[in-house]
């Protein structure tokens, strides 16, 4: 059985739980993943990218930054990573690539830069919308929320007070089933 590693960076969640249905949907096509969370200590491990037959590499966004334990994740493994760029997908979640026509431009703007400071091509790079919740019980916190709702005051596609998931599930599996061919 092919193995996959998943290692996801998420200040609020989103991202967690796309990775998590990335995972459950390559353990159903018969691979067998490891799913986690840079937060967890269990990721402090040093981890052998080489006992992985595919690598996928998530961060959620804020402020136009991957969270900096996913970068550091990149940063430390950028060497075992170059050797196995084709076996390799990455992916973000914001509110940029809210709108299937600004995925690309999400793409350019927080995947490429990072990718090219640590001179990697992965086979594979995706950015999906995201969750900006702006509900009461948002868990964003005071601040978040504020500068949530101030970024996003003049855009009609954002309901204000409520949670606003802009995740296109049809679109993860897409990518899910492309990388789950790379790696076959
Ligand atoms: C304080 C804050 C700042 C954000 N900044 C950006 C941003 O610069 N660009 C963007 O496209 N999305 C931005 N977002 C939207 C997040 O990327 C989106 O909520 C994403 O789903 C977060 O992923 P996570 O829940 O895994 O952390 C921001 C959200 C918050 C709360």
């Amino acid at each position: 059985m092919k193995k996959i590693l998943i290692i996801y960076g998420s200040r609020f969640g989103s991202t967690a739980e796309i990775s998590e249905k990335i995972s459950e949907y390559l353990n159903k096509e018969g691979f067998t993943t490891t799913l986690m969370n840079l937060k967890d200590k269990s990721s402090k491990k040093k981890l052998k990218i080489d006992d992985f037959d595919g690598i996928l590499i998530g961060s959620g966004i804020k402020i136009g930054s991957w969270t900096k334990e996913a970068k550091k994740f990149l940063k430390e493994n950028t060497k075992a990573l170059k050797q196995k760029e084709n076996l390799l997908g990455i992916y973000v979640s914001c509110g940029e690539a809210m709108n299937p026509n600004k995925c690309e431009v999400a793409r350019e703007k927080y995947i490429d830069p990072i990718l090219n400071q640590y001179g990697l091509s992965p086979g594979l790079k995706q950015a999906f919308g995201g969750v900006l919740d702006l509900s009461e019980n948002s868990t964003l916190g005071f601040l978040n929320k504020k500068m949530m709702e101030l970024a996003s005051k003049e855009d009609p596609n954002i309901m204000k007070g409520k949670r606003n998931d802009f995740r296109n599930w049809e679109q993860i599996f897409e990518f899910a089933k492309n990388f789950a061919s790379h790696v076959k």
